[in-house]
């Protein structure tokens, strides 16, 4: 079937997260929703679960860790058994938890900032040191200084948090930076949590490669991340997994979780099982308009909005914008949330290497995106005649 990506759904008065916290009268494109309706396939399958009226306790059923299991074979070869998949019902949730459990006060988490804010906040409020050595800007794009990288590690650095895809600056890593971070965090017994929350979202020209693929040496220091929720959209639903193939990690992750992370809910579970097994046809046409509107974002910086950079963007539907060149003197968050009444997220969120730029989340129809970058060169163009140029 084909969908109307064009078509915009009211989500105001819905109660979502998005598009209530600013209220009325401000676009947003800050939080990683997408403002589409999510694949027919799970739409009908949360039907007949409603349909049948009983909601009691459930488990992850063996046609969806099947159905998990054929998905990873046929796209990164990737022969995971069943018991290595364990469903948590948030990514974050299961980045706490290894915190919680691999990591005691005072030791070290590694990250590469500018990253995802949980990543930033969610080690010190573990009571973890942040070890954060910054990607490096070059041109449009962000590298990885592997000698920083090592040279972050201290004696108590005890876990690696690697976003990849790489939220928010966009970028896929190759098998040889997977690689070199690899070698570094074993040569120094560092646990690997691999967040692949986008690994679907993947433009043309690159290829997600999941870091526990690279070894079994990577595969037994590395607990992955993956999630049909940004995937299909189904962040509200609450169904992510995590794999982990080494068993004493595994035993003390099942053994942590119990009576503290609960079990994954019923409609969850059932729009996982959907959306993987039935939902391609809606990700491919996805992913073509979520393309085009990359595109379309690149051309309408560059013709009305040339003082902010866009970051290269290899995979993702979140823009990191560099607005140190725009003039705008606050920061450029607050800036346009005020005077374009845009909602973005605040570079700062993203630790080092953040201040003066803005994350611009372009998964809303083409229509929406016009509107807030209008308003946003509005408020550019009358911060330029105010000064005076
Ligand atoms: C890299 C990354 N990890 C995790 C999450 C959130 O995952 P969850 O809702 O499953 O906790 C996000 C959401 O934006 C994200 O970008």
């Amino acid at each position: 079937m084909n969908y109307d990506f064009d078509k915009a759904v009211e989500r105001r008065g819905t109660d979502s997260f998005k598009w209530q916290r600013y209220g009325d009268e401000v676009i947003p494109m800050w939080v990683a929703d997408m403002d589409f309706v999510s694949p027919e396939p799970v739409i009908q399958a949360l039907h007949e679960r409603v349909d049948h009226r009983v909601f009691g306790y459930t488990w992850p059923s063996d046609e969806l860790v099947q159905v998990v299991r054929d998905r990873l074979e046929r796209l990164y070869g990737w022969d995971v058994p069943e018991e290595h998949i364990i469903f948590v019902p948030g990514v974050v949730t299961g980045l706490n938890l290894a915190f919680q459990l691999f990591t005691g006060p005072g030791d070290g988490a590694l990250v590469q900032p500018p990253v995802y804010s949980h990543f930033i906040t969610d080690p010190a409020a573990r009571g973890l040191v942040l070890n954060d050595p910054p990607l490096v800007k070059k041109d449009d794009t962000y590298e990885i200084d592997f000698d920083a990288f090592e040279a972050a590690i201290t004696a108590r650095t005890k876990i690696f948090v690697l976003c990849n895809p790489h939220n928010p600056v966009g970028r896929v890593y190759t098998r040889e930076e997977l690689e070199r971070l690899a070698d570094i965090c074993l040569r120094h017994n560092i646990l690997m949590c691999s967040d692949e929350i986008h690994c679907d979202l993947i433009y043309p020209g690159y290829r997600h490669l999941p870091l526990a693929t690279l070894s079994p040496e990577a595969a037994d220091r590395t607990i992955t991340f993956m999630s049909p929720s940004k995937t299909f959209n189904l962040a509200g639903l609450k169904c992510s997994f995590a794999i982990i193939r080494n068993p004493v990690l595994r035993n003390a992750w099942l053994r942590g979780s119990q009576g503290l992370i609960p079990h994954v809910n019923i409609l969850g579970l059932t729009a996982a099982l959907a959306a993987f097994d039935k939902g391609q046809e809606w990700l491919n046409q996805c992913l073509s308009y979520l393309k085009g509107n990359r595109d379309f974002l690149a051309r309408y910086l560059h013709a009305y909005l040339p003082s902010i950079k866009m970051t290269r963007m290899e995979g993702t539907y979140l823009a990191w914008l560099d607005c140190r060149q725009s003039g705008i003197e606050r920061d450029p968050f607050t800036f346009f949330l005020k005077e374009a009444k845009v909602a973005l997220n605040d570079g700062t969120e993203c630790g080092k290497g953040g201040e003066g730029f803005v994350r611009l989340n372009f998964a809303c129809p083409r229509k929406t995106l016009i509107q807030g970058l209008d308003r946003m060169a509005d408020a550019l163009k009358r911060l330029r005649q105010g000064n005076g140029a």
